[in-house]
């Protein structure tokens, strides 16, 4: 069973999963109407990625004996400057999202809460997962610099982009 603060902190991150999944569809329309096919489909399969990340949290809630809310949501910026830009305001996201998780982490330890504890670390490893992702995006696009050609490139091979280890060094 959920302490009731506990609870009220996992309901807390609904909304910041639910948020995550809003910015990157945001994000994925943007590339869109630039064209830019590859970092569009890139950005919806993290919108619903971060979807199921959401929904993880409110089954967990319910089944623990709290109560999941749905909340009223942040809208999210329309225009992104550059893909480079647009791709260090996702990695400076998902380092806040980390901080969150952290956050909750704490929380589970001090109301010795094992067992969110233990569902906390699905997320503590996607973390890490997701940190270098957007790292490894973002030395490409360094390594690209301003070449449009580069881009053209780059938006094909997202498609097949993977991190080699989610706890490969930075
Ligand atoms: Fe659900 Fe990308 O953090």
């Amino acid at each position: 069973m959920l302490s009731e603060s506990m609870a009220n902190a996992l309901n807390k991150q609904i909304k910041v999963e639910a948020e995550s999944s809003q910015i990157y569809l945001a994000m994925a329309s943007w590339a869109e109407v630039q064209g830019l096919e590859g970092i569009a489909e890139f950005m919806y399969a993290q919108s619903d990625e971060e979807r199921q990340h959401m929904l993880k949290f409110f089954k967990y809630i319910n089944e623990r004996g709290g109560h999941s809310v749905v909340s009223e949501l942040t809208k999210p910026a329309t225009k992104f400057g550059s893909v480079k830009e647009m791709f260090e305001t996702l990695f400076k996201h998902e380092v806040y999202v980390s901080q969150t998780i952290n956050e909750l982490v704490h929380i589970a330890l001090q109301e010795k809460d094992y067992a969110t504890h233990n569902f906390l670390q699905w997320y503590v490893a996607e973390q890490i997962e997701e940190e270098a992702q957007a790292r490894t995006i973002l030395d490409k696009i360094n390594l690209i610099g301003d070449a449009k050609s580069g881009l053209y490139m780059f938006d094909n091979d997202i498609k097949r982009l993977t991190v080699v280890s989610s706890v490969s060094p930075a």
